[in-house]
C-alpha cells in the first residue's frame, strides 16, 4: 500500500521491529501524557488564512546558523539509529543532506562522528551529552569539530533517564552486535543489561548530574562551534540561555520521554521566544507529523523545525529512501500549506495566519 503521509510509518515499523525497539523509540515517560499531548496541542491551532494572493512561486528556504538549508524542517538527534536499519546514521546522513537540511548526530549513535562525516558533504549538527569525566566530553566535542560537524546542540533536559515504562518493562538495552561508537575507544560503548532500562543505568552512571550554566561557558572555552541549547521550555530560561551565551534555542521536551505533564512543546514556543527577544533563533521539536505542523510553528516564532520519530520509523521501514521520503513530504505538504494560506516566503507567515486557544480564551 502506498505511504502518503508521516505517520503511516510507524504501523509499518511496529510490524518489522522487534518489541524491544518499536518500544523503546515509540515511547514517551510515565503516563504518556505529554507524548499525546505533543501531537494534540497541534490539532487545537487553526488557520486563518489568506485569499487571491499569487503563490504560484513559493520559496521555502531559510538560512540556519548562517547556513542556507532548502526548508526549515531538520533532524533531531536519535540515539541508536542502528537497531532500526543496518545503515543507521549514514542512512539519515545521506538523505538530509540529499534533501538540503541539517542532520544532527546523536552522542549515543551506532555511528561515529567520523564514520558520518565520512558519508559525504552535509551540514551536520553534534548533540551532546555531558560525561561525569570530562576529559571524554572535551574529546569528543573535538573530534566532532574535526569531522566537520557545525554545531552542538547541547541537551540540557536530561540529568537522569525520564522513566520509560517500556523500557522497563522490556529490560532495555543496547543489542550486542551495536556499539555507541563515539565512546567505543574509551570503554564507555556498551551498555549492561540492568534490572530495568539498561540505558536509565547507563545514564546514572556517566552522564553529569551537576551540569548547569556554568558548564555552557565551559563548553564555549573549549570550542568554536555555537551551541544550541536543546530543551528549553520556559521564558526564565530563554532569558538565561541568552545571557550565556547561547546561539540558539530548541524548544523540546526531549519526544515527551523526561518529564510526563510538561506542556506540548509548540504550547510552550511562544513564551520562550518572546523572552528571546530576536536576540537568538528559537527552533522546536516534538509531534511535528504535518506540513502544516511546521507552518504553524514558524507563525508562532519558530525559526525552524526537527523532527525525531518519523526519521526512526521510516528508517526502519526503508533505510535511506524512507527518511528521504518523510522529509519529501513533510516538504511537499509544508509548501502546500503556504500556498492555500496566502504565503510566498518564510517571511510572509505571520502570527495572524494562526489562532490558538489563548488567543480564544485569553
Ligand atoms: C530521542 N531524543 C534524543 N534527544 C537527544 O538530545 N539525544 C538523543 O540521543 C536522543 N535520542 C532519542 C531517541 C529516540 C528514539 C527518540 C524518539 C528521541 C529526543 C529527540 O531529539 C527529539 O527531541 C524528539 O524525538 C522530538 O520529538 P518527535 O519528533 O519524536 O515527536
Amino acid at each position: 500500500m502506498e505511504i502518503t503521509n508521516v505517520t503511516e510509518y510507524q504501523a509499518i515499523a511496529k510490524q518489522k521491529l522487534p518489541k524491544m525497539i518499536y518500544d523503546y523509540y515509540a515511547s514517551g515517560a510515565e503516563d504518556e501524557w505529554t507524548l499525546q499531548e505533543n501531537r494534540e496541542a497541534f490539532a487545537r491551532i487553526l488557520f486563518r488564512p489568506r485569499i487571491l494572493i499569487d503563490v504560484s512561486k513559493i520559496d521555502m528556504t531559510t538560512t540556519i546558523l548562517g547556513f542556507k538549508l532548502s526548508m526549515p524542517i531538520m533532524i533531531s538527534p536519535t540515539a541508536m539509529q542502528k537497531m532500526a536499519h543496518p545503515d543507521g546514521e549514514y542512512a539519515t546522513a545521506r538523505a538530509a543532506s540529499a534533501a538540503g537540511t541539517i542532520m544532527t548526530l546523536s552522542s549515543w549513535a551506532t555511528s561515529s562522528v567520523e564514520e558520518v562525516a565520512s558519508t559525504g558533504p552535509g551540514i551536520r549538527f553534534f548533540q551532546l551529552y555531558v560525561y561525569k569525566d570530562r576529559r571524554v566530553v572535551e574529546q569528543l566535542v573535538r573530534r566532532a569539530e574535526k569531522a566537520g560537524f557545525k554545531a552542538i546542540a547541547l541537551t540540557v533536559d536530561t540529568p537522569r533517564l525520564g522513566r520509560r515504562e517500556a523500557d522497563i518493562k522490556n529490560r532495555f538495552v543496547l543489542p550486542q552486535n551495536l556499539t555507541l561508537k563515539n565512546f567505543e575507544g574509551l570503554d564507555l560503548g556498551k551498555m549492561d543489561q540492568a534490572n530495568d532500562s539498561g540505558l536509565a543505568s547507563y545514564v546514572a552512571g556517566q552522564i553529569d548530574r551537576t551540569l548547569s550554566w556554568k558548564d555552557v561557558k565551559w563548553l564555549q572555552s573549549i570550542t568554536t562551534m555555537p551551541i544550541l541549547v536543546k530543551g528549553v521550555i520556559t521564558a526564565e530560561d530563554s532569558r538565561l540561555a541568552v545571557e550565556n551565551g547561547a546561539a540558539g534555542i530548541i524548544v523540546s521536551n526531549h519526544g515527551a520521554r523526561q518529564l510526563d505533564y510538561v506542556p506540548a512543546t509548540i504550547s510552550a514556543l511562544e513564551e520562550v521566544v518572546k523572552a528571546a527577544r530576536g536576540q537568538i533563533p528559537v527552533f522546536l521539536d516534538g509531534g511535528v507529523r504535518r506540513g502544516t505542523d511546521v507552518f504553524k510553528a514558524l507563525a508562532l516564532g519558530a525559526a525552524g523545525v526537527f523532527i525525531g520519530r518519523p526519521v526512526v520509523f521510516s528508517l526502519a521501514v526503508a533505510g535511506e529512501a524512507g527518511v528521504s521520503n518523510v522529509l519529501k513530504m513533510l516538504r511537499d505538504e509544508f509548501e502546500l500549506t503556504m500556498a492555500l494560506s496566502g504565503c510566498n516566503s518564510l517571511a510572509d507567515i505571520t502570527r495572524n495566519h494562526v489562532v490558538t486557544e489563548a488567543d480564544k480564551f485569553g
